[in-house]
């Protein structure tokens, strides 16, 4: 089973910060999971809400803010004082990072109503050409079936996971279309019999956001590949299970 990091190691960073991705290696885990958007200039920064309200000190809709204006805000204090110097990262830099840390990234495509996906795709192939990210090392994923559907057209060579809440009656077609690697749900959601038919099928199961080990010990036994995490060190700790084997 991989234990992964969502947004970083959200519990202890601020999300979606390069301190976030730097942890997840700290922890000697393998995957991290981010979220990327564009900036009103077309920028790939990573960035979970459509607005920056939430976590940083500024507001306003991401798609309406240039990448200047989005580099000045403070993108750490609203989680704690210590992290005062963290920005809201490019694209860029947090596939620097992951190169240098050697971590595994499941990034994910951030759409919300009345994005252009076709330009966010296309900036996400360039920011992954420019610095050869390895195939092998990245997973992409979205809400957005179009998005997955571009994602195949723009930047075929790399892996490509649909997310859902509950996994819908039409999975196998999705996955389908998309010539997909992985399947990803909530693990609220999931049923065994959804696993192990997914399993069956041949794909990769990953589920969010599991933060209590004891509540998805089931999934490990029913073939889930992945489990994003809030609380990776949760897993890492537990002594009545190895999650890690
Ligand atoms: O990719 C898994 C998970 O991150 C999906 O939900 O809202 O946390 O991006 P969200
Ligand atoms: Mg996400």
């Amino acid at each position: 089973m991989i234990i992964a990091g969502h947004r970083g190691v959200k519990s202890v960073c601020p999300e979606n910060t390069l301190v976030g991705i730097a942890k997840v290696a700290e922890l000697s885990l393998p995957w991290v999971e981010i979220d990327v958007q564009l900036s009103a200039d077309g920028v790939p920064v990573i960035i979970h809400d459509r607005t920056v309200n939430r976590c940083s000190n500024g507001r306003g809709k991401v798609g309406e803010l240039t990448l200047e204006q989005l580099r000045e805000l403070d993108a750490g204090s609203w989680f704690d004082a210590a992290f005062a110097n963290e920005r809201i990262p490019t694209l860029a830099e947090a596939l620097a990072l992951c190169q240098q840390l050697k971590l595994k990234l499941n990034l994910e495509l951030k759409v919300y109503r009345g994005d252009n996906v076709e330009a966010l795709c296309r900036a996400v192939a360039q920011q992954l050409a420019d610095c050869q990210f390895a195939s092998a090392d990245l997973v992409l994923s979205s809400f957005e079936h179009q998005a997955m559907l571009l994602a195949k057209q723009l930047m075929p060579h790399y892996l490509r996971g649909q997310l859902w809440e509950g996994v819908p009656r039409n999975w196998q077609a999705q996955l389908q279309a998309l010539d997909a690697y992985s399947a990803h749900c909530d693990w609220t959601h999931l049923s065994e019999a959804e696993a192990r038919a997914i399993k069956q099928a041949g794909y990769q199961l990953y589920c969010y956001t599991a933060n209590e080990p004891a509540k998805v010990r089931a999934h490990h036994q029913w073939g889930v590949d992945m489990l994003i995490s809030d609380s990776p060190q949760a897993f890492i700790n537990d002594r009545e299970h190895d999650w890690l084997a």
